[in-house]
């Protein structure tokens, strides 16, 4: 039988309406729409002769079946995700123009997708890695994207080395094989650029291995701007935390879970009608707070490898967000989907953290790549603005929401409409720019104030012991000694007695701190001397 088509109605297709299709209406076609009797009906010539370059069915199928991939990630390939709702409980509105901020109640569609870092889109779930934790919020100004991390610092403040570090976990140019065999070259980088601590403390402890995406934290690690209706704005860095709470998985466990342990608890629990969510909160802190934060504590708000102290800069909670909807389609609804931290709204504005300023440019630039120049136009990466959208960006592969008939200038026969402007760009735009690092990576004392903290005060003696269980194990595919003397020396710059358990566990006795340690790349702000001050 012939179900009808109401996807079909108009002239073009609904895919929402494609989307939630039961399979008993639906109709076996080409791709030109054209109703088949069977799948399995290739014609040839007589009973066993050659097929025919007329049979448009095969042909059809095999060139759609050889280009079914698209390029994976460069990082964050292995990802899972779902959609949901975002809540407002507590305004914000005397500090952000958000929309979605600015009252108590105010819902708004959003996308999450969760992923490992390093690993291909087949690697496993349960990886020692920094998880991704990206949402999409689909608010009536434009759609704003949080592309967070499970972690709030990250591994460097210069954006110049980030395709460094992750070449180091990517295979080797020549034998191909995964860091799982040879961990040299991690911990060669690592041990070169010792701003990287605090967030290798993480990755080694017990954070570096969630039980599943429900039951981790999300932070932007990033300092962004909120603007309020006055032009005025505050630094913010928003916080996700998880109302299941947070749980690890040991380095020992990990091998006995799925490769898909993630997705598959994620899933089934969203199956389930368990619909996981998180709190969202803001740290704040005016510009001059900044400024003092830096002279008397030596933290510049816009490097990402420090956190903001919570006792100086508490949380402000705004709203909360919950996953309740699977994808139908994962190909669809998450691997093309295009998260982009330059995807910002009214009242949110980047600050000049260098970091992110480098990612406002390489998401999209990787969106144009990996799916396509009219990325934008998919229906999962579409906006549900109050208003219609309209641009001067015309054609293009795959245009199919082209702007109908719309002059394509600055017509003045067909003009569009502009919205009126509300905030002094001028004003928004005066920024804290006081006591820049001009090497951005030169190390400091400071850098070891947190990890120092994190061994001290944070891990229990278990979590110690589970800690240098997880570093010696993996330098146990380290193939050069000197670069476990040189990791030694930085973990001694954290803490005595975390050094000297290394020592005993890896059998190798480090140097002694990194005050004679000159580092590839990296000045040596704590040197003896000026010969190992500046970077080789
Ligand atoms: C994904 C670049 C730092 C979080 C990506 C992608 C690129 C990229 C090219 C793939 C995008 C795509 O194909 O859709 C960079 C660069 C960085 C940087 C150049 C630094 C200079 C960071 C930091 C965070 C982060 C600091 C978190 C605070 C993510 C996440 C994804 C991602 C969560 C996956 C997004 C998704 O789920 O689609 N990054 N990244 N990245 N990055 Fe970064």
């Amino acid at each position: 039988s012939e179900p009808p088509n109401p996807a079909g109605a108009g002239i073009f297709r609904s895919y929402e309406d494609d989307r939630n299709a039961p399979s008993e209406e639906v109709l076996y076609t080409t791709s030109n729409g054209v109703p088949m009797p069977h799948p399995y009906e290739t014609q040839r010539v007589g009973t066993n002769g050659p097929l025919l370059l007329q049979d448009f069915h095969l042909i059809d199928l095999l060139s759609h079946f050889d280009r079914e991939r698209i390029p994976e990630r460069v990082v964050h390939a292995k990802g899972s995700g779902a959609h949901g709702t975002f809540k407002c409980t507590k305004p914000l509105d005397d500090l952000c123009i958000a929309d979605i901020f600015s009252k108590e109640g105010k819902e708004c569609p959003i996308s999450v997708r969760f992923s490992t870092v390093g690993g291909e889109s087949g690697s496993p779930d349960c990886a020692r890695d920094p998880r991704g934790f990206s949402v999409k919020f689909r608010t009536e100004e434009g759609n704003w994207d949080m592309v967070a991390n499970n972690t709030p610092v990250f591994f460097l403040r210069d954006p110049a080395k980030f395709p460094h570090f992750i070449h180091t976990q990517k295979r080797d140019p020549a034998t191909h094989l995964g860091g799982g065999d040879d961990s040299t070259q991690f911990w060669d980088y690592l041990s070169q650029n010792p701003e990287s601590i605090h967030q290798v403390m993480i990755l080694m402890g017990d954070r570096g291995i969630p039980d599943g995406y429900r039951f981790m934290h999300g932070y932007a690690g990033h300092t962004l701007k909120l603007v309020n209706k006055d032009g005025d704005w505050v630094y913010a860095q928003m916080h996700m935390k998880s109302n299941q709470g947070t749980k690890f998985i040991t380095q020992e466990d990990s091998a006995t879970k799925s490769p898909d342990h993630s997705q598959k608890d994620l899933f089934q629990a969203i199956e389930r009608g368990e619909f996981p969510s998180w709190t969202v909160s803001f740290q704040t802190m005016t510009a001059k707070e900044a400024e003092e934060l830096w002279e008397k504590q030596k933290i510049n708000a816009f490097d990402l490898t420090h956190v903001w102290p919570h006792k100086q800069f508490p949380l402000r909670e705004v709203g909360r967000f919950e996953l309740n909807e699977n994808a139908k389609n994962y190909f669809a609804e998450i691997e093309q989907i295009a998260f982009n931290p330059a995807h910002m709204v009214p009242g949110i504005e980047p600050s000049a953290d260098p970091v992110l300023q480098s990612r406002l440019f390489s998401y999209p630039d990787a969106h144009r790549h990996r799916v396509g120049v009219n990325y934008q136009q998919l229906p999962v990466n579409s906006t549900r603005t109050k208003y219609r959208v309209a641009n001067f960006q015309r054609d293009g592969n795959m245009a199919f929401y082209n702007q109908g008939s719309r002059p394509n200038y600055l017509s003045s026969i067909e003009p569009i409409q502009f919205r009126k402007r509300t905030v002094d760009l001028d004003k928004v735009h005066g920024e804290f720019t006081a006591n820049a690092v001009t090497f951005l990576s030169e190390i400091r004392p400071e850098d070891f104030n947190a990890p120092r903290n994190l061994w001290e005060k944070v891990f229990d003696e278990d979590a110690k012991k589970r800690f240098i269980s997880n570093v010696s194990g993996h330098m146990s595919t380290c193939r050069k000694e000197e670069i476990i003397k040189r990791q030694i020396a930085i973990f001694r710059e954290v803490s005595p007695d975390l050094a000297s358990r290394l020592e005993k566990a890896t059998g190798v006795q480090g140097y002694d701190g990194i005050a004679n340690l000159r580092f590839n790349g990296t000045h040596n702000g704590m040197a003896s001397s000026d010969k190992y001050k500046v970077a080789n």
